[in-house]
């Protein structure tokens, strides 16, 4: 089916969900309630919600079999070994430690081996991964490509690690870093894959400083299907395969089993590490579970280990990638300043380029985000100056970029809602020159201010 342009979604829908159109003054009401911040809305409000694609995709008619054979014994259920079954055939660390989102896997991690006076070095942290890291005390450093901070620049691998910013940072301050991390796909970064050849240079630097690299895998079924199609010398390899190479240069990772785990809820830390692991394993039972359940019910692990399966799959990751670039090319073609290329499992509009009237201190992602929720019921995420710019210390200073991100939920929207999510960005970006700055209102919230901030219009 080489030869046709339409993108076939690889299934057919068994069981559908209700959507509810609303009027713009509705819109605007509900807005204005949540105090101009899109996470404090009501979910029934929204139209084509494209806040987030974690954990809010479409399970398969696999998977919610699968859930029937969730077995909820305390220690030892046979969900937990399929679970581990499925985990390790794709990445075959020594200890698996499950957890109730990628977040806990993080938090436990860090509480391990961060602390003050500790650095992690990231291609680019994840908003919770930087919480966390600071919360323990220690330091996160962002060590992306240059091409990677530029929105508008080409390269097939804007994930890919500043390499000889690793060395340099582990030249200065080697004995601080407990580990070198590496986000794939790099999310905060535009959805941006890491090729195999930089994973491998990352490995090669670590080997040389004696330090272990972790990956922040909560993506890695896309990020393999990228290096499938854009690396030289990959075409012919299963997903698995690069999954399993992936795997190979690492000493561990964190999961987020609501990304591509396919599931609603779950994720996972791995590690061969014994001693490490031991220390997380003990932080788990305080925190999480007993370690053959984590956070999760058996049903959620029996989802995962079924989702594992189906993500790994061709058509797929074909159809995902395909149908995020077409909301990518129709925006481009109408003249949308947006991240290129485009990332795997969202669309990054440039909020800064499309509103060069609004300083970034005054959030031209949030104004952009919430302009288009008024006009079409979409829900997007900001992500720049509102989630980047507040730094422990209290002070504030622009993100590397201001983007909107458009993130598609795994195989729940069809491609008529897009088409319509590519009439109202494009009415939205028409009107941009109206649209005005923000500002938070008091009392500010003191961490991860864009979950509950409430914004005003800047007069
Ligand atoms: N790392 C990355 C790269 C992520 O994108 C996320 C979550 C996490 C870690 C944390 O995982 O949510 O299961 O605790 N990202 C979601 C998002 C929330 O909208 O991009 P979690």
């Amino acid at each position: 089916m080489d030869h046709y342009r339409t993108i076939i979604e690889p299934f057919r829908i068994h069981a559908v969900e209700p959507i509810r159109l609303t009027t713009r003054a509705e819109r605007g009401a509900a807005i204005e309630a949540a105090g101009l911040n899109l996470f404090g809305l009501h979910a029934d409000d929204v139209l084509i919600d494209l806040l987030t694609d974690s954990g809010t995709g479409a399970m398969s008619r696999d998977q919610w079999a699968a859930i029937q054979h969730g077995d909820e014994s305390y220690a030892g259920s046979p969900s937990w070994f399929a679970f581990l079954e499925a985990v390790t055939e794709l990445w075959p660390f020594r200890h698996v430690i499950p957890t109730h989102q990628g977040r806990a896997a993080e938090k436990i991690l860090f509480s391990v081996v961060g602390g003050p006076g500790k650095v992690i070095p990231n291609n680019t942290h994840f908003d919770t991964t930087r919480a966390n890291v600071e919360a323990t005390g220690a330091e996160a450093v962002d060590l992306v490509i240059a091409e990677g901070r530029d929105p508008s620049a080409a390269h097939p691998f804007k994930g890919n690690v500043d390499i000889a910013a690793l060395e340099t940072l582990l030249v200065a301050r080697g004995p601080d870093v407990p580990v070198v991390f590496v986000t794939i796909t790099n999310n905060s970064g535009g959805g941006q894959p890491v090729s195999l050849a930089n994973l491998r240079a990352v490995r090669e630097v670590c080997d040389r400083f004696g330090k272990p690299l972790f990956l922040d895998a909560c993506r890695f079924a896309e990020n393999a299907w990228f290096i499938k199609i854009r690396e030289p010398g990959q075409a012919d390899r299963t997903v698995p395969d690069i999954v399993r190479e992936m795997a190979s240069l690492a000493d561990g990772m964190t999961m987020s089993a609501k990304k591509d785990g396919l599931a609603n809820i779950g994720g996972w830390l791995a590690m061969d590490d014994d001693v490490v692991a031991s220390a997380c394993r003990n932080l788990l039972i305080l925190t999480e579970g007993f370690p053959t359940y984590g956070g999760l019910a058996g049903r959620d692990l029996e989802a995962i280990a079924q989702g594992l399966r189906e993500v790994v799959q061709d058509d797929y990751l074909n159809y995902r990638i395909r149908s995020t670039a077409y909301l990518g090319e129709a925006l481009d073609a109408a003249g949308v300043p947006l991240v290129r290329p485009f990332g795997g499992h969202a669309i990054y509009l440039d909020a800064r380029a499309l509103l060069p009237h609004i300083p970034p201190l005054q959030y031209p992602g949030q104004a952009l985000a919430v302009a288009l929720y008024v006009e079409g019921g979409i829900r997007g995420c900001e992500i720049g100056t509102v989630m980047f710019g507040h730094h422990p210390d209290g002070s504030e200073s622009p993100a590397e970029m201001d983007l909107v991100r458009l993130a598609i939920p795994r195989r729940t929207y069809t491609q008529s809602h897009i088409d319509y999510v590519i009439e109202v960005v494009t009415r939205v970006a028409a009107g941009a020159a109206d649209l005005r700055g923000l500002r938070i209102a008091e009392p500010r919230p003191p961490s991860l201010r864009h979950f509950t901030a409430t914004f005003e219009p800047v007069a």
